[in-house]
């Protein structure tokens, strides 16, 4: 932990703990001061580096998808700690293709693991909140939710639906002390982004895609928990309502080779 924790005492709630940005988020939070709740489908390869800086933090399986578990968990959580501060929705799956193409199951399959289950995370933890009077929700949208893409049917519907349930949460609950942001990170080099990007036959659309992020590269998990933690923070106390785009420039505009020409590298 650093000296100047800024998190101390903080409970915070992440899912999708078990991998990419929702482990990094969870690593930063446990960094900061925070005891950190991590939850996901699968088991976490490496929450001993969370609990080696937190070591009240706990880890729990669960889908969500399922109402009852979140609010298992959440109940646990209350009986012994007492709150919760921080929620970071971040277990999301991919998914891509036309909508000609895609199958109703994996549109559903989609729509159910990152909209609804975004909207049951926020519904589990709440109540708590409200009671609370305090909290910082913080969803895990895409540059995907801002803007089309080729093939972007199921996948940017869900995290255009994540955008918009954010913004309708910031104003339900703003009156009630409750910060509610989404970031909408650009393409991280994650576990997920490897899985498409390294499919046969797509080098030319994985170079053109690194290319669009005006920083010329990827983002690393860490640069999105780094958001995070300021979303989580106190410097954050007067954002709430955003969809912070995490993006290295990639919507900023479109390039087309100009910056090269005039020798801007
Ligand atoms: P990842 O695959 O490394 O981590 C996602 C985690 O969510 C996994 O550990 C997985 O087990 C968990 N998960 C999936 N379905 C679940 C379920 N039903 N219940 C509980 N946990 C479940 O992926 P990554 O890249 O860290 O993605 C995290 C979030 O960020 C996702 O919502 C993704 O859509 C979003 N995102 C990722 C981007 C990228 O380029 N990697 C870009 C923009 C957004």
């Amino acid at each position: 932990m650093s000296n100047d924790a800024r998190l101390q005492g903080r409970i915070a709630l992440v899912t999708g703990a078990g991998s990419g940005i929702g482990l990094a988020c969870c690593q930063r939070y446990a960094s900061e001061g925070a005891t950190v709740i991590g939850s996901d489908l699968n088991e976490a390869a490496n929450w001993q580096s969370v609990a080696d800086s937190a070591p009240a933090s706990a880890f729990y399986q669960l889908d969500v998808t399922d109402l009852a578990a979140q609010q298992s968990m959440v109940a646990e959580v209350l009986e012994r700690f007492g709150r919760v501060d921080v929620l970071v929705t971040a277990a999301g799956i991919g998914d891509a293709g036309p909508i000609h193409a895609v199958e109703e199951e994996a549109f559903e399959r989609v729509i159910d693991i990152n909209l609804k289950g975004t909207f049951l995370s926020m519904k589990a933890v709440l109540p708590c909140m409200m009671e609370q009077r305090s909290g910082s929700i913080i969803t895990v949208a895409s540059v995907e939710g801002l803007q089309a893409c080729e093939g972007g049917s199921s996948y940017n519907a869900s995290k255009g639906g994540v955008v918009l349930l954010t913004k309708n949460a910031a104003m339900d609950y703003g009156r009630m002390g409750i910060r509610v942001n989404a970031i909408c990170p650009g393409f991280i080099d994650t576990p997920l982004l490897r899985s498409v990007m390294d499919m046969e036959g797509l080098e030319a659309f994985r170079a053109d895609v690194e290319y669009q992020h005006k920083l010329g590269r990827f983002g690393k998990p860490e640069e999105i928990a780094g958001a995070a933690f300021f979303l989580a923070s106190d410097d954050a106390s007067f954002v709430s309502g955003q969809a912070l785009a995490v993006d290295g420039g990639y919507t900023a505009g479109h390039s087309h080779g100009l910056v090269e020409l005039m020798g801007l590298t």
